[in-house]
Formats: C-alpha cells, sequence, structure tokens
C-alpha cells in the first residue's frame, strides 16, 4: 500500500456536533532533529531520538461546528488567538488529502498549555500531537484502536518533533539501517527495552531566557542546506542514534550522558557556524552548564544538561537522589534562572483522553 492510500484511511466521517478532547506530552530529543532533507515536507535530514516529558503538556479539545468549506477558529486559554492561524491554515492544507473529510466541516479547535506562555519552552510539539490525535479519534469509529502511526504522521506535517510525541517509551523519528521499523514519516517507539536505570528520570527546565527566540527553528532547519558542516553532523547524529539505542538498552549512564551533551552542543555549533550564523545561548546558559559539570565531578551523581533550539537549560536526572539534586537546584541554579523560574516534569507519557465534564 502507498504511503498515500496508508494514511487516507479512516472508519467515520466526523459529524457535526462532535467532539473530543485529548492532553498530549511535549518531549525532549536525546540526539537532535536538525535539518530537513530536501523536495519533501519535514522529512528529517538524519534520526532522531526523544523523551516525552509528560507534565509538560497541551490540552485540545476539537468540535465540528457545521458543514460547508473547510474552516476553523482557534481558541488558547479560552481566547481567540489569530496570530496562530496561519501556522494551522499551513498544517490543514498539508494534511488534507489523508483528512478528506475535513474539506467540508468547519472546525473549533481550543488549546491550553499547563505550562506558562512566555517561558521560552516550544508548545508546538504538544499542541499539534494534541490537535493530531482529536482528529484520529474524530475519524476512528467507536470501539476501533487509534492509529497511532497516523497521528504521528500528520503531526509531524505540523511540526516535525511533534511527531515523537506519541509514546511513553523513547521515539524514534527519522529512517536508520539499524533500526527495524524507522520511517523519515512517522515516529516508532524504542524497539529494545529500555534498562532500568533509565527509567526513574526528570527534565527540570531552567528558565534562562523566557523571550522570543531570534531565529525560528523553521529558519534554523533551512541554514543547514548551504551549512559547511551538515553532512558531517547528519553522519554523526545517525551514529550518536545508533549508540543511543544501544544505550537506553544496556543502562550505561556514562555513555547515556557523553551523547545527551555532546548532541547538545552539536546542534548549538550548527547554529553558530550557519551563514549567516546566530547564538542562541546565554551567559546564564554557558553558567549553567559549567555549574552542572562541576557538581557532577564532585558528587559522582547521574544528571546532564541538553538544550534544544533555545536558550534554557535542561537539566536531565535520575531521580534516585532528587532531593541532593533540587537543593543543587534551589542553591546553585536559580540565581542564573530568569525570574527564579524552573519547570520540572517526569520523563514518559503519552497522549491522553480527557473524558467531557
Ligand atoms: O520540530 P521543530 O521544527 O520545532 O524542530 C525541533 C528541533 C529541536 O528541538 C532543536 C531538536 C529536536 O529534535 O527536537
Amino acid at each position: 500500500m502507498d504511503n498515500l492510500t496508508r494514511f487516507s484511511e479512516f472508519s467515520v466521517t466526523p459529524l457535526v456536533g462532535s467532539t473530543t478532547k485529548w492532553s498530549c506530552p511535549s518531549n525532549i530529543a536525546l540526539v537532535k532533529y536538525w535539518g530537513k532533507k530536501s523536495g519533501g515536507t519535514q522529512i528529517p535530514a538524519n534520526p532522531s531520538i526523544s523523551w516525552s516529558l509528560s507534565d509538560l503538556k497541551s490540552t485540545t479539545n476539537v468540535s465540528i461546528l457545521s458543514q460547508g468549506d473547510f474552516g476553523f477558529e482557534f481558541w488558547l486559554d479560552g481566547k481567540p488567538k489569530p496570530s496562530f492561524e496561519p501556522k494551522l491554515t499551513e498544517f490543514f492544507q498539508r494534511i488534507m488529502e489523508f483528512c478528506p473529510w475535513l474539506k467540508s466541516v468547519k472546525l473549533k479547535i481550543e488549546s491550553t498549555n499547563n505550562f506558562p506562555h512566555g517561558t521560552g519552552i516550544a508548545s508546538s510539539a504538544a499542541g499539534l500531537g494534541a490537535l493530531s490525535t482529536c482528529l484520529v479519534d474524530l475519524e476512528t469509529a467507536e470501539g476501533q484502536e487509534i492509529n497511532w502511526e497516523k497521528v504521528s504522521f500528520l503531526s509531524r506535517l505540523g511540526s516535525g518533533s511533534a511527531c515523537r510525541s506519541m509514546f511513553s517509551k523513547p521515539a524514534i523519528w527519522g529512517e536508520s539501517s539499524t533500526i527495524e521499523g524507522s520511517s523519515d514519516l512517522f515516529a516508532v517507539e524504542i524497539p529494545s527495552t529500555v534498562h532500568s536505570n533509565f527509567l526513574n528520570w526528570e527534565d527540570c527546565v531552567l528558565i534562562v531566557d523566557a523571550g522570543e527566540k531570534s531565529v525560528s527553528s523553521t529558519q534554523g532547519h533551512s541554514l543547514l542546506s548551504n551549512h559547511p558542516y551538515a553532512s558531517a553532523r547528519f553522519e554523526m547524529a545517525s551514529r550518536n542514534l545508533t549508540s543511543m539505542v544501544g544505550v537506553l538498552e544496556n543502562g550505561d549512564t556514562k555513555a547515556f550522558i557523553e551523547i545527551v551533551e555532546s548532541e547538545a552542543l552539536q546542534l548549538h555549533a550548527m547554529m553558530q557556524t550557519s551563514v549567516p550564523y546566530y547564538l542562541l545561548m546565554r551567559p546564564n546558559t554557558l553558567a549553567i552548564i559549567e555549574a552542572i559539570w562541576k557538581f557532577r565531578e564532585s558528587t559522582g551523581l547521574p544528571l546532564c544538561f541538553t538544550l534544544d533550539a533555545g536558550a534554557n537549560v535542561h537539566l536531565l536526572y535520575n531521580c534516585e537522589k532528587k532531593l541532593d539534586i533540587m537543593n543543587f537546584v534551589e542553591e546553585q541554579l536559580l540565581p542564573y534562572c530568569e525570574s527564579g523560574r524552573y519547570l520540572c516534569s517526569s520523563i514518559g507519557g503519552a497522549p491522553k483522553r480527557i473524558a467531557n465534564e
């Protein structure tokens, strides 16, 4: 079956009045997606792997308001949010051929994030993940299993990294010769069992800069197409993905830390060597990284940092020594956070249906 046929299948045409509500977690990449292949829509240049962040999530309600030409209203936190409409319009244009029933309905989309706006935490992965889950749920007959591959496929067309938010185990997106079933079109769960060393981790996001990024991820990805180090980076990421899958299975925490931190620094090195170059780390990003290295060296505790495309630092740690680590955060890292803010989340979690009140 070709992909158009495979992802165009649905079991019911949603009727006016149909409604559904789902939450979806955000995710943090351990091996980063940075750069797209040319000639496709949202096809990653290298495979990536991420952990879902169950406590940083979007909740979205989608209802069918009326029949007629396609249209939608988008509400965020109870208020209409027209600034999100262009991105959503593009998303719907991309997915229309896979959900043809959309062509004749008007939708109301109501979304909330459980993390505050203006923390520099990207809401697109969780938001598009929740929206895609609602759309696939609406077209799924009652009692039938949701097609999570299709949810991941659709959400990828809205925001690449969103396609990894559907799985409570680590999720891999992008074709890798070493991972059977991996695909550029959707994410899959890691095929192996995750070692107990990695079952009890958390992510504490240290808010260094709550403002808008000077260069968006979309612009950042596009700068890879003419980047002097792109092919070396893509090869390295593919190797790191294979190593990371092995590490998550064999429980080698030291190797985990090395890959995660190296990936974060490579992501930012690519930004800093793009043409034109740019810098998203702030002085406090570096101060936090150095404090984490010093603390790890003196205590030997399993913790490390990673970064997404911004100045905030994600502190990943094994919860066994949570008290020590939270003391370290409070005493040594908070002075570097904007308004002393940080947000913690457990690792794992997948979309959840929210019962109608
Ligand atoms: O999904 P996008 O287009 O916002 O890109 C996300 C890129 C990174 O967060 C920097 C890395 C990743 O793999 O999530």
